[in-house]
């Protein structure tokens, strides 16, 4: 059994924030957030949008192009680190909007790597024969932890939704193999402190708090390792890939890797100029836009592959088929 990919959707809120708006309130500028990172802006939800608003439209679509109905699905699989709240989870959220009734539910917190720790969990469960309709989501609203006096933080992030339905299949087809690495002795370049049971009046700050320098060197090494492994795992070449959708963190650590294992622009796809980093949805609305703008067709070799928070980093390996 595999677990093939049959619908997608994504959902961004309707507030653009560019990096003039940004430079009015930091000092920063236009020329310099794009050099450095490629974004040129972002979406921000407003105050009253929580993340299950955002993933539920998301879902909606990718049951729609996936022509499953919310009954079909026997699990709902909810990758976020902005939860609505600390419980219920965001599953049980989203299950509740949808009346997915016969869904299994829970969350999974990998930060921006969560999409591909959720695929291959998700998948993994498929294979193992226990699910056969699951409902896989990756939802942020990062914007909502920044601190906006700081410029190496809060030009970085954006607002987002991105959802897969996976659909078991008998065929040597979807996803082929996954890989999960951790590294959490590096955990601390990267945290969001405040909220947590350690300190649950978040006396430490409600904020994103990053070594920017440490992260983007573990970036780096992580997609260049991640997509070099799961290649090696699945007996593939770099040649072989027809679509790589890396997390869309910045643009300097997307071209270093593509331009160091020889990928051509037209085989690895950005979109993170509209978006900045979306966390979790990051992933997922590559994947609906590379879809909908027929950058997939049937047999292709798709890779994934995401890193962040933990730190942690994954990669997936897809032939599509839709
Ligand atoms: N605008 C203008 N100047 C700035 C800004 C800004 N927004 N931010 C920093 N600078 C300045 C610095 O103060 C520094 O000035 P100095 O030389 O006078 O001290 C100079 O620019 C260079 O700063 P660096 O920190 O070296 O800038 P760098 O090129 O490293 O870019 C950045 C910073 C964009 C944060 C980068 O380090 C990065 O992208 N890191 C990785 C982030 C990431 O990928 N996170 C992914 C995981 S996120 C998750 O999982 C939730």
């Amino acid at each position: 059994m595999k677990a093939k990919i049959t619908g997608t959707g994504s959902c961004v809120p309707p507030k653009i924030v560019t990096n003039d708006d940004l430079s009015k309130m930091v000092d920063t500028n236009d020329a310099w957030i794009r050099e450095r990172t490629g974004i040129q802006e972002r979406r921000v939800s407003d105050e009253g949008t929580a993340t299950t608003d955002l993933a539920v439209i998301a879902a909606e679509r990718a049951l729609a192009a996936a022509g499953t109905s919310p009954e079909e699905l026997d699990l709902i699989l909810f990758c976020t680190c902005s939860p609505d709240m600390l419980f219920p989870s965001s599953g049980c959220i989203l299950q509740s909007k949808l009346k997915a009734v016969n869904a299994a539910c829970f969350d999974l917190s990998d930060a921006c790597a969560g999409f591909n720790y959720g695929l291959s969990v998700a998948s993994g469960l498929v294979e193992a024969g226990r699910y056969k309709k699951v409902l896989l989501v990756g939802a942020d609203t990062l914007t909502k932890y920044l601190d906006w006096t700081d410029r190496g933080t809060c030009i970085l992030f954006g607002d987002g939704a991105g959802a897969a339905v996976l659909t078991a299949t008998e065929k040597e087809e979807g996803v082929l193999a996954n890989l999960l690495r951790a590294e959490g002795h590096l955990g601390h370049h990267l945290t969001m402190p405040g909220g947590g049971s350690r300190d649950p009046e978040a006396r430490n700050g409600r904020f994103i708090k990053m070594n920017g320098k440490e992260v983007f060197k573990f970036a780096v090494r992580a997609l260049e390792t991640s997509v070099r492994d799961i290649l090696k795992l699945s007996g593939k070449e770099v040649s072989d890939i027809d679509l790589l959708i890396p997390h869309q963190a910045n643009l300097r650590i997307i071209e270093h890797v593509s331009k160091k294992m020889g990928l051509s622009k037209e085989k690895v796809y950005v979109n993170l100029h509209k978006y900045g980093n979306t966390s979790a949805a990051s992933i997922p609305i590559a994947l609906d836009e590379a879809r909908t703008e027929g950058r997939l067709k049937s047999g292709d070799l798709l890779v994934l592959s995401g890193f962040g928070a933990g730190l942690t980093y994954g990669a997936n390996i897809i032939k599509w088929s839709i």
